[in-house]
This record gives structure tokens, sequence and C-alpha cells, in this order.
């Protein structure tokens, strides 16, 4: 599976979802995760995150947040529609402890 990772968080770009040939992202007020079960594993979605918050659950450090990717698709709606990015979106992007900071 792909997941979303924590620089997401307060960019929420959403070019992601318009190339999902599944529909699986997730929306939460200040990120999107993938379900992991419905990844079909295209790999389309990652290089279209202008935040390059998008990551093979084969790479090293992802272990967390396909249970984190997961945890969340199950209770947020499902997102289809590209919409704009969050207003601090380009002032965020690479901001450190993220999680901690933005996360609700
Ligand atoms: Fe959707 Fe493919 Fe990305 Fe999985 S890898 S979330 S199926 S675009
Ligand atoms: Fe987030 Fe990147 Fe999609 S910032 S909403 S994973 S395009």
């Amino acid at each position: 599976t792909y997941v979303v990772l924590d620089n997401c968080i307060a960019c929420k770009y959403t070019d992601c979802v318009e190339v999902c040939p599944v529909d699986c992202f997730y929306e939460g007020e200040n990120m999107l995760v993938i379900h992991p079960d419905e990844c079909i594993d295209c790999g389309v979605c990652e290089p279209e995150c202008p935040a390059d918050a998008i990551r093979a659950d084969t790479e090293p450090g992802t272990e967390s947040w396909v249970e984190f990717n997961r945890k969340y698709s199950e209770l947020w709606p499902v997102i289809i529609e590209r919409k704009d990015p969050l207003p601090d979106a380009e002032e965020r992007d690479g901001e450190e402890g993220k999680l901690q900071k933005y996360f609700s």
C-alpha cells in the first residue's frame, strides 16, 4: 500500500485524489489518509503530491503510518474531488513537528 505521511498536515493539496483510480483517500480536517486495504499500489499519486507526502510502505520509517492511515480512513469521509489547499500550505510545507502542532 501507499500511505500519506505527516507532511500532508496543514497543507492538504489534494492533487492526489484526482489521480487515484480507486478513490481510496479519506479527508480529515487538515490532512488526508489512504485506506491501506483499498489502495491497489498503482503508485500514481506519489509524484503528484506537491508536498512529497506520499510513500510506499516498503520504504523505511513508514510502518507506523500504515496503522495511522488505516485508523483514520475508517473514521473520515472519502474525498474524490480536488479542492483548494489549506491557506498556509506553502508556508507549512516541510515544517517539523506537524503532527504535534497541527493535527486534529
Ligand atoms: Fe490510489 Fe494508487 Fe495512490 Fe493507492 S497508490 S492511493 S491506488 S493512486
Ligand atoms: Fe496531502 Fe499531498 Fe494529497 S499534501 S492531500 S498527500 S497531494
